[in-house]
């Protein structure tokens, strides 16, 4: 039973001082990353911004805007090295049930056409497409559209 615990992830509120360790993750992660302003201004404008540990070692992260009746996802990450066990899942389980608890009806997230893991992580979870913003993204050449999606809590 204690081994069970010892090996159970912790998410626990994203904190100032963590953001050095998640920087490092999200440019692994992404061709595009956050930059440490985008998270520390998330943190003081009060975000849902949490953090993922296994016994101590940051491996993933999410920050939410709660908005009256509406949450908006605005980033999801799980350190490369730990994608692929189920982590995201639990990340996104985690964030439906702060979106809950704040009164939030539905969950909106942005993600790229060519983001196969996130829309098959989205997808999983029940998300539908409602619509595209042309742009959206930064890319290789130009500019990358956005697929927005939806998911009722
Ligand atoms: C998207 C991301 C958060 C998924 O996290 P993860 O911990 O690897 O995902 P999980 O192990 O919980 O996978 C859950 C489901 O997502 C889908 N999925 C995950 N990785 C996938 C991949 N590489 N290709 C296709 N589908 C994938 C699958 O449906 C998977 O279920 P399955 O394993 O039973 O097939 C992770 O890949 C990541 O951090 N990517 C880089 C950052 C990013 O793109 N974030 C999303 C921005 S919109």
């Amino acid at each position: 039973m204690s081994a069970v615990l010892q090996n159970a992830p912790v998410l626990a509120p994203m904190r100032p001082e963590e953001i050095d360790a998640v920087m490092a993750i999200e440019q692994r992660a992404y061709p595009f990353p956050w930059t440490r302003a985008n998270f520390a201004d998330s943190l003081a404008a009060g975000y849902s911004a949490w953090t993922c540990r296994m016994e101590g070692e940051l491996i993933g992260y999410a920050v939410m805007m709660l908005v009256l009746d509406e949450a908006h996802l605005l980033n999801i990450t799980v350190a490369p090295d730990w994608q692929r066990h189920g982590y995201g899942l639990l990340v996104m389980h985690h964030l439906f049930g702060v979106a809950r608890a704040h009164g939030a009806a539905r969950l909106f997230l942005e993600v790229r056409p060519t983001n196969a893991p996130g829309q098959g992580l989205y997808r999983k979870l029940g998300f539908e497409t409602i619509g595209r913003r042309r742009g959206y993204y930064p890319a290789g050449s130009g500019r990358e559209d956005a697929v927005v999606m939806v998911l009722t809590l």
